[in-house]
């Protein structure tokens, strides 16, 4: 097992009506931006909820926070903290507006000229302003990691950003919400988390038995549950499991003292910038290539998962290994996803070249749990997915 550091200060607050604990986790006299999307929560009963459990406090809205977070209107909202002297924030909604929110809580607090550096450097950041959020999405565990990604549509960029200061205060997690949420979302959501542990998990083994034991009870269950969650979002046992799978799968436990190869992510949010495919749909597009491609390195891991995860007993570590990529493919189709470039786009010829050239320009030379997924690399693996 590698060595490693873990401190998670999110506080969790799960379960049916949690909504209504809200006012409890917000320092009194708080003024608060509650930051939300594009108006699903006003449909499904949420914002009704939310501002109930917030009448004592004084609070300016924010709306409008599209999917794929976009800097240009986050910048607006920016405006408005500092004019209005905010001093809490309140994401109400998936990975995009707790990511948003995260964005703002670091940039409030930036004492540099232009925030787009936050991102553009990847600056860590060691203090933000204080913030909470309440997931109405279950899918990328923002709600209690440390991490955002934010794009830039002007000049189609994708960045990542994070750092200590930026870990949600609390977390309201009401599988209730996952009612009202669309397939295609469901979908995405599974997709996303079980991506995540693959990416912390199909690396090479390093005896850390713990760590693969729960990389794999998250993907068992995901497997489990989700033709139910497709077939029944109400389902409240099958939305609670889906849930704390999502937060479970990148909360940072998983990842300690194992490699984490994370290529998958990076070359996906290409895919997101350049055409603007959902996040977990680019991830199946990439991810099954990215297997075949370094299989001689992921092999072991692979025919473990195999086993594990597939219940593929027989035939060779070689054989196991191919047949868990096609389970995983096969999985992803189950839900509706389509994992060909082609399938998303007609526009694809010489996309890897943009993803290699950007990487090579980045200064990205070794992705990978190895180090060694060279831009060139990635120009076959994306070729691979078209
Ligand atoms: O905007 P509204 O109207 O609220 O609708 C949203 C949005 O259109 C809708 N939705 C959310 N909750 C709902 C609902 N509809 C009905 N009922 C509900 N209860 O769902 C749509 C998608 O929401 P979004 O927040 O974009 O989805 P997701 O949670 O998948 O977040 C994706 C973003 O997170 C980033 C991705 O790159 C992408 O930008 N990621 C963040 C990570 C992190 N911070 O750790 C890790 C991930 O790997 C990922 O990169
Ligand atoms: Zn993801």
């Amino acid at each position: 097992m590698l060595k490693f550091e873990f401190k998670n200060p999110t506080k969790i607050r799960f379960g049916k009506g949690q909504i209504e604990n809200l006012a409890k986790e917000i320092p009194a006299k708080s003024k608060i931006m509650m930051l939300y999307g594009g108006g699903s929560i006003k449909k499904n009963g949420i914002y009704e909820q939310i501002k109930n459990a917030l009448k004592d406090f004084e609070v300016i809205e924010f709306g409008g926070i599209p999917a794929n977070p976009e800097y240009e209107i986050l910048m607006q909202a920016l405006e408005i903290i500092k004019k209005e002297n905010i001093n809490y924030l309140l994401a109400v909604g998936g990975g995009s507006v707790i990511d948003g929110t995260k964005f703002l809580s670091a940039a409030a607090l930036y004492s540099g000229d232009n925030p787009w550096d936050i991102l553009k450097k990847n600056i860590r950041i060691d203090k933000g302003m204080p913030f909470g959020t309440v997931l109405t999405l279950p899918a990328t565990g923002s709600e209690m990691n440390s991490g955002a990604v934010i794009t830039r549509a002007e000049t189609q960029e994708k960045f990542g950003m994070g750092g200590p200061g930026l870990f949600p205060e609390f977390s309201i997690l009401d599988p209730q919400v996952v009612r009202s949420i669309p397939q295609r979302q469901l979908a995405n959501g599974i997709t996303d988390a079980y991506t995540h542990v693959l990416e912390q998990y199909m690396t090479f083994p390093t005896q850390a038995f713990l760590q693969d034991r729960f990389a794999e009870s998250i993907l068992q269950t995901l497997v489990e549950i989700a033709p139910r969650i497709l077939k029944d979002p109400s389902d409240y046992e099958a939305a609670s499991n889906f849930m704390w799978c999502c937060t479970m799968a990148l909360n940072g436990l998983i990842q300690k003292g194992v490699p984490n190869d994370w290529a998958t992510h990076m070359i996906g949010h290409e895919l997101t910038a350049l055409f603007g495919i959902d996040h977990a749909r680019t991830l199946s597009i990439i991810g099954p290539n990215l297997y075949n491609y370094k299989f001689e390195d992921k092999k072991e891991k692979l025919a473990q998962y195999a086993e594990r995860v597939w219940n593929i007993k027989d035939g060779s570590i070689d054989e196991k290994a191919h047949e868990a990529i096609k389970k995983t493919e096969d999985f992803f189709h189950s839900l509706g996803i389509k994992t060909k470039l082609s399938e998303y786009t007609n526009d694809y010829e010489g996309t890897a070249e943009i993803i290699s050239n950007r990487f090579t320009e980045r200064g990205w030379l070794g992705l990978g749990e190895r180090r060694n997924i060279k831009p060139s690399d990635v120009e076959e693996i994306v070729k691979m997915s078209y």
